[in-house]
């Protein structure tokens, strides 16, 4: 587990990685191409593992030097590994592509998570809308058929659907209309990474319109992680102190800041570098998550902590996930004043949180803790800490350079 001793401004720069979020569909572009596909800023991550596991696992070779992974081979396997894809549902966006290749393809439903049922149907319908012949059986959806062009309306701007019908339109020598398409950062560092393989997209007002083809090689850095960077500028802020990141997109951060300024905190924002502080605290403020300009939902659960030690009352609408608030019994625990109703939360401001043994039950949950960690009294101890390597690079190390006294212990097994 992570344990950490809270209880003391923090305040010193972390570098930020490159995007977990990002580079996850990149790695899956590699199977549009036979061609070798450099990927850069490519952050050490479990769900990074777990993706180029899958791609091996399809018939791709990978190199790693540094940040730097190159893939080269043809992907020759239809059939993706369910161990893999139980794990980690980015893999399941290998279905259009493997289908566009071969053909043919066999993937496993990813399942639902502690966040949300988080269903596929978009994704399927959107294929299906292509041309592909969709069955599920067992639990796997089997593909088949030739892709053609066509219009898919997106009746939510889903992530993960719009990847997936980049990544398919990618490859299909007509044009593929994506109607109410995501526009998180993430989707369109992956249409960067196309058309730099050779496809056309353009981004219009309210549609993607992709004509792709055959796709060559590539060489793409991946943009910078905003989830991992807003994540340390609230652990600067939540003690008092303050964070500086450098190489972020600061414009891929403008919900969180105008939140921070929006509630007193202090934001400096020059080239690729962002501060924020809070010397004199912080008062409670609404907020909304939402689809990519708005409050991002990967944010949500650091900002409750941050927000249980406001002055104040604030308001939390989780609007993207159905059940995003499994950090809340744990803060509670600690000592916030949290109660649910519905699809929101109202948190009480408390003076300070108590350090106590808690358990993370995905990523961002984890990193809520370990922001309450750096603020509260005493010593925090985090279970749970495979689901932090899943979407943080060197965490320790980095809270370490914002002064944070944080460590790792092994957990008895209770
Ligand atoms: C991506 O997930 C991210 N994951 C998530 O980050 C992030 O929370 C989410 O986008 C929203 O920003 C990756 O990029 C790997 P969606 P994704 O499809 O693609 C519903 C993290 O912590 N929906 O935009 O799964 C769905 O149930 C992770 O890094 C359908 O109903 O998100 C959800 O309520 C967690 N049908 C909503 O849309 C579909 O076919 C948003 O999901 C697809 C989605």
């Amino acid at each position: 587990m992570i344990v950490v001793r809270g209880g003391r401004p923090l305040s010193g720069r972390v570098r930020i990685s490159g995007a977990k979020n990002a580079v996850l569909p990149a790695i899956v572009a590699s199977l549009l191409t036979d061609e070798p596909l450099i990927l850069k800023r490519v952050p050490r991550l479990l769900d990074v593992e777990t993706q180029l596991a899958l791609i091996e696992a399809l018939g791709k070779r990978v190199e790693r030097e540094g940040d730097v992974i190159t893939i080269r081979g043809e992907a020759g396997v239809a059939t993706a590994p369910r161990e893999i894809v139980s794990r980690m549902r980015a893999s399941f966006l290998c279905l259009g592509p493997l289908l566009a290749r071969l053909g043919e393809a066999h993937v496993p439903l990813p399942g639902g998570c502690v966040i949300g049922a988080r269903p596929v149907d978009l994704h399927l319908a959107g294929l299906a809308r292509l041309g592909a012949d969709i069955r599920v059986d067992e639990g796997v959806v089997h593909a088949a058929g030739a892709l053609h062009g066509g219009e898919v309306w997106l009746r939510y701007p889903s992530v993960g659907a719009t990847e997936q019908l980049l990544l398919a339109g990618a490859t299909i020598p007509e044009e593929v209309e994506i109607v109410n398409p995501a526009r998180e950062p993430e989707v369109m560092d992956l249409v960067r990474l196309l058309v730099a393989m050779g496809a056309e997209v353009k981004a219009l007002e309210d549609r993607f319109i992709v004509r792709g083809g055959r796709l060559g090689e590539a060489e793409h850095a991946v943009i910078p992680d905003r989830i991992e960077a807003g994540t340390y500028l609230l652990a600067g802020t939540i003690t008092g102190g303050e964070a500086e990141l450098a190489d972020v997109h600061p414009e891929h951060l403008t919900a969180l800041l105008a939140k921070l300024e929006e509630c007193g905190a202090e934001v400096e924002v020059s080239g690729d570098r962002v501060r924020a502080a809070a010397p004199r605290g912080w008062r409670g403020i609404e907020v909304e998550t939402a689809p990519y300009p708005g409050f991002p939902t990967d944010l949500q659960p650091q900002l409750t902590a941050f927000l249980s030690l406001a002055r104040g009352r604030s308001i939390i609408w989780e609007r993207v996930f159905e059940s995003r608030f499994g950090h809340v019994g744990e803060l509670i625990r600690m000592g916030a004043r949290i109660t649910l109703q519905g699809q929101a939360i109202a948190v009480e401001g408390v003076e300070e949180l108590r350090g106590t043994e808690v358990a993370a039950t995905d990523i961002r949950a984890g990193a809520a803790l370990v922001l309450a960690g750096v603020a509260a009294r005493g010593v925090t101890r985090i279970r749970g800490v495979e689901h932090l390597r899943r979407g943080y690079e060197n965490m320790e190390e980095k809270l370490a350079r914002l002064g944070a006294k944080v460590w790792v212990e092994e957990a008895s097994v209770t």
